[in-house]
């Protein structure tokens, strides 16, 4: 392929297109001396290591490795191959690509799915702009306070109630069936004879990819229809976990600001616009995914989740945290006195809103807060139990100085040794990347393990209701085989998704293991599967003889801790520290330690230390 274009159309790309500007649209980007300078876009990092020299228009990442030509960085963003990537810059430079008819065919299937979404924001359009059959739409946007210039800029639209106005109006524009279908706008018919469309009597709001283009539909019923709100399913141009509502609209602002806002609802966002507050982006209603959060990173050193006032976007709001932790993008939250963003600025005015983003707290202080609302800061017990429901969003914090100061803070305000806090923060999140501990792949030589962990992960993969009922007594890190470890985590974060959006959130391998566990039944009869997986979880947590004494000493640490022997709990945790591994920073290290260490492997396997048990 890359020798059909010649060199002297290649240098012509080259001369025409800006690398700067090219780049601008997903990196955000500094004059560094001879170079512009930016947080690299094609891996994750706190401070830029990704350069452009833009006289001769190349780029390099000295973070990761990666770097090349204007064609090479127009590849890896857009996922395009050489060709694809070729014909897109053609396009922005204005220059002619001499190819074969097949090549255009090849080439132009993305592009011919972009014209057919292009052309069904038009039409939605227009329909919602007839005098007749749009009035009812716009009627609605009317008494939701929609003006003419969101609607115009968000380009909402209208889908008519019938069951083939699109089929036909964009069949007749030259856009086939198959492939509307192939852009999600409509579904064959079961009978096997046809199409119908997927959006009617829908305000249609197009979602927007960086480069503008319309990739995908949010269709908000009009009455009390359900669902409420219908969004296209996923396709070549289109995946939900990558993109986020109106942040081709907010790029500019959030840039400026240096910070984004997120909240949850279509209209919340739009509503935001209407009122000045354009750094705002929706995150689609699901939630948010690490690409997200990475996809924000870009544009923005800082966040602030404005999320419905209901116990859902409460939760939501907490969950948010690891994220925000592990991407090291520092998040601040608003809670509304009630309803959404959308009703606070309409009921309360954007001064107040504008007010509140000013006011927003840090998200761990707001953990906290929540945690504390949980448990009874006045007892042990419940301060206790108040530590322990942070250790996961701790555990998560990617920057050091921050855990340390979370840490600090956390002991302060309910009078803990902050020892006390780390150890039993260390105990809880080994096996992570960022924490002293044992390497994270422990080989596991244990057949019957191995096959208790297996079954978990299986029957959860296939039964979205199981990963609550298992996440509740096993975390990640009880599973010892790294694969089973990373699909049980990327299972506990997405407990509703489908396969698709849990191959989202893991890496090759998993995605590997996960499909080869999706197209296998689970060994397990349904009547006998509760039994099974209550076995299975007993087996790992008890039966297992290094468990049986980790769980022992655990027991014993909640005793001591429940009584307030803080002399107790301390020599019992730094026993339990030692038994999975680890030794505690803070014991000066002798001259034999860093041979010396036990690892936990050797700790399990040889069961020494049984006979406490
Ligand atoms: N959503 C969805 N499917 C649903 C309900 C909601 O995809 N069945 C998504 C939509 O993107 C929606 C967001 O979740 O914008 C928030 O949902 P919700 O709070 O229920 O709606 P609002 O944004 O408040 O919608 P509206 O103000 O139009 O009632
Ligand atoms: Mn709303």
């Amino acid at each position: 392929m890359r020798g059909r274009l010649t060199a002297d159309i290649k240098e012509e790309i080259r001369q025409r297109v800006d690398l700067v500007e090219l780049a601008s649209a997903h990196v955000s980007l500094k004059k560094a001396g001879r170079h512009y300078k930016g947080l690299c876009p094609f891996h994750q990092e706190k401070t830029p290591s990704f350069h452009i020299d833009r006289e001769r228009g190349l780029w390099h990442c000295f973070g990761c490795g990666e770097g090349g030509d204007i064609f090479d960085f127009v590849m890896r963003i857009s996922s395009l191959s050489f060709t694809e990537a070729a014909e897109t810059l053609a396009r922005r430079a204005g220059v002619r690509l001499e190819r074969s008819p097949e090549e255009v065919q090849q080439a132009t299937e993305r592009d011919r799915l972009y014209r057919a979404l292009e052309a069904a924001v038009g039409f939605f359009r227009e329909q919602l702009l007839h005098p007749e059959w749009g009035r009812v739409a716009r009627e609605y946007l009317q008494r939701r306070g929609v003006d003419v210039n969101a609607a115009e800029r968000f380009r909402l639209g209208y889908a008519t109630p019938n069951w083939d106005d699109l089929l036909t109006a964009l069949g007749t524009k030259g856009f086939p069936a198959a492939l509307l279908s192939g852009g999600g706008l409509v579904h064959p018919r079961s009978t096997g004879d046809g199409y119908y469309d997927m959006f009617r009597h829908r305000l249609i709001f197009p979602i927007l990819d960086l480069q503008d283009r319309p990739v995908a539909f949010g269709g908000r019923a009009l009455d009390e229809t359900s669902p409420k709100y219908l969004n296209s399913r996923e396709t070549a141009v289109f995946v939900k976990g990558r993109t986020l509502y109106a942040l081709n609209w907010a790029r500019e602002a959030i840039r400026q600001h240096d910070e984004v806002v997120v909240v949850e609802g279509n209209m919340d966002a739009v509503t935001c616009h209407q009122f000045g507050i354009t750094n705002a982006v929706a995150s689609l209603g699901t939630a948010l995914t690490p690409e997200q959060v990475l996809a924000l990173k870009r544009f923005a050193s800082r966040a602030v989740l404005v999320y419905d006032a209901d116990a859902a976007g409460q939760a939501a709001m907490e969950r948010a945290m690891t994220l925000f932790e592990e991407a090291d993008l520092p998040v601040r939250v608003v809670v509304l006195p009630s309803g959404d963003p959308d009703a606070f600025l309409r009921t309360e005015g954007p001064q107040r809103f504008q007010h509140l983003l000013a006011q927003a707290v840090p998200i761990f202080e707001y953990q906290v807060d929540m945690a504390a609302s949980r448990h009874d800061p006045k007892t042990i017990e419940g301060r206790v139990r108040i530590v322990d429901d942070l250790i996961p969003a701790m555990g998560a914090v990617a920057n050091p100085v921050r855990q340390a100061e979370y840490i600090r803070s956390l002991a302060q305000r309910f009078d803990l040794a902050e020892d006390a806090v780390r150890q039993r923060l260390r105990g809880r999140t080994r096996g992570k990347s960022h924490f002293p501990g044992p390497p994270q792949a422990v080989p596991t030589r244990d057949r019957a393990r191995d096959q208790a962990e297996r079954l978990l992960v299986h029957l959860m993969v296939h039964e979205p209701a199981l990963r609550r009922v298992v996440g509740e007594a096993l975390s990640p890190d009880d599973f010892q085989d790294a694969r089973y470890r990373d699909l049980a985590r990327a299972l506990y974060d997405g407990p509703d998704d489908a396969v698709e959006g849990i191959r989202q959130r893991i890496d090759d391998d998993g995605q590997r293991l996960l499909m080869q566990l999706v197209f296998e039944d689970p060994p397990v009869v349904e009547k006998e599967k509760e039994k099974v997986v209550k076995g299975a979880i007993d087996f790992i947590m008890y039966r297992e003889p290094a468990a049986q004494h980790r769980l022992a000493l655990a027991r014993q640490i909640q005793q001591a801790q429940t009584a307030g022997d803080l002399e107790q709990v301390r020599r019992l945790q730094m026993e339990y520290l030692k038994l999975i591994g680890l030794t505690p920073a803070e014991v000066p290290p002798s001259r034999e330690s860093g041979q010396g260490q036990p690892s936990r492997k050797g700790g399990e396997d040889d069961g020494q230390e049984e006979g406490g048990a």
